[in-house]
């Protein structure tokens, strides 16, 4: 394994990381999830990723009695939370959003649902209209004062936003935001690459960075079609769907298609090239791993050794093959 800084703290992330979303809780067992978690353990992962609105907080749940169950020890890996969407089907105000009480509420949540006595790293979801960032950096800070929050950060946030919390944060004189939680993969990559870039220098902010596959769709599963058993053909989740294949002018399944045909010309699994392409990026502090069986975590985590493989020369045919 490889760790890496995120950003300018001292917090050392393994480059590969795994997630729960989607899969914990739901298609996912706890035996199952209990194996993956040992299998990233064994391999060097340091770092699982949650948040409150993972199958209505059940994916901490099965994250926490897992991690208890095999005893990892506390100062050996870390564990987040994320906060905004609720924890319920149909929050009431203040069982959602970023108000003081709201992140408080989901902080005490999530630590009660994983096990632990505090959040290695906290995000705020994504940005929320109703209400004020003060309120919000106000709220992170008190609970990294208190030592149940250590690292808080923003997932989705635009780059103007961000830099408002830094803004408030040196003003009063409280704990900024430390990380970021952006989607990068090959199909979707402007965020982290464009939007993004002043503020790795300015405020030295680490990334832990989602979807490295697209939801799968560079698995190339989904070159002839939505098959029945993939995440985008999984119940209530037509929405992803259309997000990720998107609409026939994107050209994303056909991006995916070159994208695989170029994998098997390397003679290598698309999946671990597409999350070796993450890792490349210098500003990736970890690059977050889905699965919903041990196999396909197991080809992933070979990302790694695929990234020492490859020349400059390879790279730059998967970029040529790949672009929009
Ligand atoms: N902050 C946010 O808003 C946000 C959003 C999304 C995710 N996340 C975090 O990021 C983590 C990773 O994101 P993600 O799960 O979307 O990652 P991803 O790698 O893009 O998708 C993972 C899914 O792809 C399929 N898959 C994975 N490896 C495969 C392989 N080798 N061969 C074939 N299929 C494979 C599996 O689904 P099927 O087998 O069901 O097809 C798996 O659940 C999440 O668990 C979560 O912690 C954060």
């Amino acid at each position: 394994m490889q760790y890496r800084r995120l950003g300018s703290s001292g917090l050392q992330l393994s480059a590969l990381s795994f997630g729960a979303w989607v899969t914990f809780g739901n298609k996912v067992g706890r035996g199952a999830a209990r194996e993956m978690i040992a299998a990233a353990w064994d391999h060097g992962v340091n770092f699982f990723d949650n948040a409150e609105a993972y199958a209505n907080g059940e994916a901490e749940r099965v994250m926490g009695d897992a991690i208890a169950d095999l005893r990892l020890p506390r100062d050996g890996f870390c564990v987040s939370s994320k906060v905004f969407f609720g924890a319920v089907r149909e929050p009431r105000p203040t069982q959602k959003g970023l108000s003081r009480k709201h992140v408080v509420d989901a902080c005490h949540d999530a630590l009660r649902r994983l096990r632990v006595d505090y959040l290695d790293l906290y995000f705020c979801h994504r940005p929320d209209p109703d209400t004020p960032i003060e309120e919000t950096v106000r709220a992170m800070d008190g609970l990294v004062q208190q030592g149940k929050v250590l690292y808080w950060g923003t997932s989705e946030w635009s780059a103007a936003q961000i830099r408002e919390a830094h803004k408030i944060a040196r003003l009063r004189n409280l704990q900024p935001p430390t990380m970021e939680q952006p989607q990068y993969n090959l199909l979707h990559r402007e965020r982290v690459e464009l939007e993004y870039a002043p503020l790795y220098a300015e405020f030295g902010m680490g990334t832990t960075v989602w979807s490295p596959l697209a939801s799968g769709l560079l698995t190339g599963k989904y070159n002839n079609g939505v098959r029945s058993e993939g995440r985008l053909a999984q119940d209530g989740y037509g929405w992803l769907q259309r997000m990720v294949i998107g609409e026939s002018k994107e050209r994303r399944i056909e991006r995916a298609r070159k994208f695989t045909a170029l994998a098997r010309e390397l003679g290598l699994a698309p999946a671990p090239l597409a999350i070796a392409w993450c890792l490349r990026n210098p500003h990736v502090s970890t690059v977050m791993l889905g699965a919903s069986r041990a196999e396909q975590l197991a080809e992933n985590l070979e990302a790694l050794a695929v990234l020492e493989r490859l020349d400059d020369a390879a790279w730059k045919r998967l970029e040529a093959a790949t672009a929009a």
